[in-house]
C-alpha cells in the first residue's frame, strides 16, 4: 500500500457512498450520522495505528480498514430501511459483497486486499474465525477497537453536551432504569453480557463496559483513559452499591491494562 492507492480507494468509497444520497443532493438522517461513524473510526483506527508504532504503510491500511468497515450498511439501509443485522442482513458479510462486486479493490495488492476484506467482513463477529491469517487478525482486532472507541465517543459527547435526549437511540431508545443483575454477574467476572439481556438504559451502559474486556490494544484504553468515558458514563447511571462496584470494577481493569 503506498499514498497513491490509498487516496485512490479514498475517493472510490466516497464515489460508492455518493450513489446513495437523497435527489436533493443529502443523505438521509441516519446515513449522515453512519457516515459520521464511519469518519470517527478512521480516525481512531489511524491514532491506534500509530500509537502502537505500526508503520506508516500499515498506518495508511488501518485508516482504510476505518474507512471501509461500515460500507455494507448504506445498500443495507437502502434495501431493508434498518441497520438491524438480525432484521436484515450481516453488514460486515454485505460490506464484503459490495466491495467485490464494485470491484472497489481492483489493482491493488492482494495481500493488502486480503486484509481490508477480512477486517470489513469479521468487524462485527461475536468471535474471529478460528483460522482467520495472523495478519488480517490484528487489522481486524485494530477496527473493532476502533469501531467501539466511536461508539463510546457518541455516548460521552451526548452525556458532556447534555444532548441525550436527542439521541436516544444511544440508549437504544430505553429509559435509565435499573440494572439487570445478570449483566451486573457478568461484568463482575470479566464476561461479555448478552444483548437480550437489556431491558434498561443502564443495562446498554453496562454491556459496553464489558466490550472494556473484548479491546485489543492499550492505545484504545489510553483513548478511553484521556477521553474520561467512565467518569461520563458514570454521571447519567443510577448511583446504587451495585452499579458503584462495577464502575470500580472496570476502572482498576483499565488501569491493569494500561499501567
Ligand atoms: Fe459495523
Amino acid at each position: 500500500m503506498n499514498k497513491n492507492e490509498h487516496e485512490k480507494l479514498f475517493i472510490r468509497f466516497f464515489d460508492y457512498v455518493n450513489g446513495f444520497r437523497e435527489p436533493d443532493g443529502h443523505f438521509c438522517k441516519l446515513l449522515e450520522e453512519k457516515l459520521k461513524h464511519i469518519k470517527g473510526v478512521t480516525a481512531d483506527a489511524l491514532f491506534i495505528a500509530k500509537n502502537e508504532n505500526w508503520s506508516e504503510e500499515e498506518c495508511l491500511i488501518a485508516e482504510l480498514c476505518g474507512l471501509y468497515h461500515d460500507i455494507g450498511r448504506f445498500s443495507q439501509y437502502k434495501e431493508f430501511k434498518t441497520f438491524s443485522d438480525s432484521k436484515s442482513v450481516n453488514h460486515g458479510q454485505r460490506g464484503f459483497d459490495v466491495i467485490n462486486d464494485n470491484k472497489l479493490f481492483d489493482g491493488i495488492a492482494e495481500s493488502d486486499s486480503k486484509i481490508l476484506l477480512d477486517a470489513v467482513h469479521y468487524h462485527n463477529g461475536l468471535e474471529l474465525p478460528k483460522d482467520l491469517a495472523e495478519e488480517s487478525k490484528r487489522f481486524t482486532n485494530l477496527t473493532r477497537d476502533a469501531d467501539k472507541l466511536d461508539i463510546f465517543y457518541m455516548l460521552t459527547e451526548a452525556i458532556k453536551t447534555n444532548t441525550l435526549d436527542n439521541h436516544k437511540d444511544l440508549l437504544w431508545n430505553l429509559p435509565i432504569g435499573e440494572a439487570n443483575p445478570v449483566i451486573v454477574e457478568k461484568l463482575m467476572n470479566n464476561t461479555q453480557a448478552l444483548y437480550s439481556d437489556i431491558k434498561s438504559g443502564t443495562d446498554v451502559c453496562l454491556i459496553q463496559l464489558c466490550w472494556l474486556y473484548g479491546i485489543n490494544y492499550r492505545s484504545t484504553f489510553i483513548k478511553l483513559k484521556q477521553t474520561q468515558t467512565l467518569e461520563l458514563i458514570s454521571l447519567i447511571m443510577p448511583q446504587t452499591p451495585e452499579i458503584k462496584a462495577c464502575l470500580e470494577h472496570i476502572n482498576i481493569f483499565v488501569n491493569n491494562c494500561i499501567y
